[in-house]
């Protein structure tokens, strides 16, 4: 397994569009795995694709105390979403930026598994907005597009600044 370099706002590639998965194979498997990999080391709860240069619809994600509980969406799609939450996003392609964003409080998530089973399954609470924030990046949808304009651009300021110290750190 191998840990993978993570695209960073204001990064364009994370606005690209992804295409679809055709099949799970060997490939992607590995992708999977060191994609559970960089997340876990970047102690994340969920990574999209999109973020580790890899235009497909795919993302992994563990929401566990115990980081025990790895799991890939493949081809998800949101097919029914209920309620509202409100809570801190954060996300690995901001580090170190969390601001409130409302969700859908459950939604439910057709897609296919690491093993290619096509699977169904009810998600609430953290694993709820982990799923929506992740299928965003499937869209090109970063949380800070939730945000006011004026946070927003305070933000991308901020960012941009970082990604020029770490460039010259002189
Ligand atoms: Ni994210």
């Amino acid at each position: 397994m191998a840990v993978l370099d993570i695209l960073h706002y204001p990064d364009e590639r994370l606005r690209q569009e992804t295409q679809p998965v055709p099949e799970v194979d060997e490939d992607l498997r590995r992708l999977i795995d060191d994609m559970l990999e960089t997340m876990y080391t970047a102690s994340g709860v969920g990574l999209a694709a999109p973020q580790v240069d890899h235009y497909i619809r795919m993302l992994v994600m563990d929401t566990s105390e115990d980081r025990s509980q790895p799991l890939a969406l493949v081809n998800p799609e949101i097919v029914a979403a209920t309620g509202e939450q409100e809570g801190d996003e954060g996300c690995l392609s901001l580090p170190g930026v969390f601001e409130p964003v409302v969700r859908a409080a459950e939604v439910t998530v057709r897609f296919t598994d690491r093993e290619g089973h096509a699977r169904e399954e009810v998600f609430t609470d953290l694993p709820a907005r982990c799923v929506q924030h992740e299928v965003d990046h499937l869209e090109g949808k970063l949380f800070l597009d939730y945000l006011s304009k004026l946070k927003r651009n305070r933000l991308r300021k901020k960012m941009e600044k970082d990604k020029r110290l770490q460039a010259d750190p002189a």
